[in-house]
């Protein structure tokens, strides 16, 4: 089997980073990188209060078929021991195989400096070769960052109850806003990677 690729990328601030699909040696690594989570994070990615993950848990987040779930990390290449920098994935609803329903974490240290960005991209390139139309957020009502976020980049949202339902039809139009332009601009460049890494591979 080929070994699975590594996208070689620059943070806005040009911190150097690599984004590969998550595997099942991920797991020592994904319950660090819980641990280190606040609090805060911890509710708004989980969307209550999860304070540990079971060893169930922790298997179904790193043991990914790479077709109806998948899973991508971005590593620090800094400190590539580290637990890292983020994971972004996306998993089929049985009900509609078209779309998925995505999640992202990104370490409390490392927010604020692209690594959401560069993972929600990736999923977004990655999404249509499996079939993928629509992303879905289930992002928790107080998440004011995530739903402006997703908004800007054209997301609709439904949903009456604690947590919104925010859908991002694919492809993105580049034209809804500037975050939206900016957004492309990174799939492109994943994409460009991509195509890299599949080739050396
Ligand atoms: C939401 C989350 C994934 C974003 O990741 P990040 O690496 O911090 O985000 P980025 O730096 O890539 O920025 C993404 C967008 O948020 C905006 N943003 C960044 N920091 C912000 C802040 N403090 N306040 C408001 N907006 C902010 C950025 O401007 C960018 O939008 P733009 O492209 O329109 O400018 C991350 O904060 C996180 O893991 N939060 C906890 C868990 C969570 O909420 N998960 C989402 C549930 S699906």
């Amino acid at each position: 089997m080929s070994d699975p690729p590594v996208l070689r990328l620059t943070l806005r601030d040009g911190h150097p980073v690599a984004l590969r699909p998550v595997v099942p040696s991920d797991r020592d690594r994904l319950a660090a990188g819980f641990a280190q989570l606040s609090a805060d994070s911890r509710r708004l990615r989980f969307l209550g209060s999860v304070s540990t993950l079971s060893d169930a848990h922790l298997r179904y987040l790193t043991e990914i078929d790479g077709h109806d779930h998948v899973a991508w990390g971005a590593i620090d290449l800094h400190e590539p021991d580290a637990p890292g920098f983020g994971v972004g994935r996306f998993v089929r609803l049985t009900e509609d195989p078209t779309t998925a329903e995505f999640s992202l974490t990104v370490l409390d240290t490392a927010q604020d400096h692209g690594v959401g960005q560069l993972l929600l991209a990736l999923l977004a390139v990655v999404a249509p070769s499996k079939g993928i139309r629509t992303l879905r957020g289930v992002v928790g009502r107080e998440n004011e960052r995530m739903t402006r976020w997703l908004r800007r980049l054209g997301a609709t949202s439904a949903g009456s109850g604690q947590d919104l339902v925010m859908d991002l039809h694919l492809p993105i139009d580049p034209a809804v806003s500037d975050s939206a332009a900016d957004f492309v601009e990174t799939m492109e460049q994943i994409r460009g990677e991509l195509d890299r890494a599949e080739q050396d591979g």
